[in-house]
């Protein structure tokens, strides 16, 4: 199978505790399928040896994105992504924010999509609590969304779905 990179930023590192899931989930299905990196670490450019690639960001600053993709977001134009298949993640906090849930979803999804990514993953809107996100569109996100500060007993099973 190919091998999938998981990119991930964080601030405060709800972020990593939903990074360890996914690492648990594919341990089961295919071990070292899955290599994990902070998108703080390493230049940009190794995004590009996956052809599968899932991004996860947590949304900051009331719609903006966590500080590690913001510095990284304009590199992303540097990049070709044709054909690669991109699944995002996004956390946020459905309550706290309700205006802006899991708004780098749709920031990232943009980005991604512009630069000739296929975006998959999308998952429904049901069973959350907001009342605007830029990560959704046509009633569904462009990714899963997760909210560690109010439901983080519900991330297991929405990463392993
Ligand atoms: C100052 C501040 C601003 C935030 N802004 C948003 C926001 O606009 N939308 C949202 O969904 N969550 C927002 N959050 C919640 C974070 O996204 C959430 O706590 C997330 O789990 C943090 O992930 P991390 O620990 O990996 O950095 C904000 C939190 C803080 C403290």
């Amino acid at each position: 199978m190919t091998p999938i990179g998981l990119f991930y930023g964080t601030d405060t590192g709800f972020t990593e505790i939903v990074v360890k899931l996914f690492v648990e989930e594919f341990e089961l299905v295919a071990p070292n399928l899955l290599t994990v990196h902070n998108i703080a670490d390493g230049p940009i450019t190794i995004l590009q040896q996956y052809e599968h690639l899932i991004i996860g960001c947590p949304t900051w600053d009331i719609g903006q994105l966590q500080a590690d993709w913001d510095k990284a977001y304009n590199k992303l134009d540097t990049l070709d992504l044709s054909g690669k298949q991109v699944a995002i993640f996004g956390l946020g906090d459905q309550y706290g924010y309700p205006d802006s849930y899991c708004d780098a979803i749709g920031i990232l999804a943009k980005k991604f999509a512009s630069l000739g990514a296929e975006l998959v993953g999308f998952t429904p809107t049901e069973g959350y609590e907001f009342t605007y996100s830029e990560g959704v569109k046509d009633g569904q996100f462009l990714g899963l969304a997760l909210d560690e500060d109010n439901e983080s007993d519900k991330s297991p099973l929405r990463v392993s779905d």
